[in-house]
């Protein structure tokens, strides 16, 4: 097992990429805490979970609210004794094009890609510190790498979680705490099929396979870590081609 006795805190593990990273992690001996808004789904990943034989409970929370995720890391804290993983994975997509983007959609792309991660890592690494040791997983996109056609919020929100977690990775290497932002290109996920509704998606990536580089990262070192990775379908063009 590559995780025996690591705690996971997830966030978006209700469905999707966090479920699956959720589950890829408990197979590994991980015990999980699954954080999210909808609480029928996050009990579906805790039985899934619990079923790989892993503790794990469900933190009802929406990342964009301070208060919630001031309390919702609380509790994980209390109840598992410490957190190693952190996984942001919570996302919000709206593609449309700029000039129809409104300020709410604007605000709200930013405050759940960016600032909820802004507020988990705040809530989490005061412990970590402390404890010299973490591991921190954003994923990202490939909008946070380049620009993409009717994704002005969503691709200034990724770029901005690049951004910080690269900023991340500099300022916590001396507490022994490893920050990666993960990239994938597309997943077939309800949030790909709502935001994206037209594309044929029959190539896609599943959640399985960003799960599967997710324990990647969170296995690196004592000497290694990776910044950003790239994960890209086998039928795309690669970045720059
Ligand atoms: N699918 C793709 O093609 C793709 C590609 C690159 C990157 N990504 C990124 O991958 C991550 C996961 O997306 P996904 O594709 O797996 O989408 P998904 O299947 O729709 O899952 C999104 C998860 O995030 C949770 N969530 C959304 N807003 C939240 C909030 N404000 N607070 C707490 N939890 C919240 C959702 O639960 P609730 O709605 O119940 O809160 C759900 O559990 C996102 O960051 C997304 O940007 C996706």
């Amino acid at each position: 097992m590559l995780f025996a006795g690591k705690r996971a805190l997830i966030t978006g593990a209700g469905r999707g990429i966090g479920r699956a990273i959720a589950l890829a992690f408990a197979e590994q001996g991980c015990d999980i805490a699954a954080a999210a808004r909808t609480e029928s789904e996050l009990a579906e990943t805790v039985a899934l979970a619990q079923q790989r034989g892993r503790r794990a409970a469900a933190y009802p929370c929406d990342v964009a609210d301070p208060d919630q995720v001031a309390a919702m890391a609380q509790a994980a804290l209390s109840d598992f004794g410490a957190i190693d993983i952190l996984v942001n994975n919570a996302g919000y997509a709206c593609f449309k094009p700029f000039m129809e983007l409104t300020l709410e959609e604007w605000r709200r792309t930013l405050d759940v890609n960016m600032t909820g991660i802004f507020l988990c890592c705040r809530a989490l690494l005061p412990h970590m510190i402390a404890r010299r040791s973490g591991c921190i997983i954003n994923i990202s996109s490939v909008s946070g790498l380049r620009p993409i056609m009717h994704q002005s919020a969503y691709c200034a929100s990724k770029h901005g979680v690049n951004g910080l977690s690269v900023t991340l990775a500099m300022e916590l290497k001396e507490h022994g705490i490893r920050v990666h932002a993960l990239c994938p290109g597309g997943v077939k996920t309800r949030l790909s099929d709502e935001a994206m509704p037209e594309r044929d998606k029959s190539d896609w990536m599943t959640p399985e396979e960003v799960a599967h580089t997710a324990l990647y990262l969170a296995t690196l070192g004592p000497n290694a870590t990776v910044d950003i990775v790239y994960l890209r379908r086998f039928g795309s063009v690669p970045l720059g081609g």
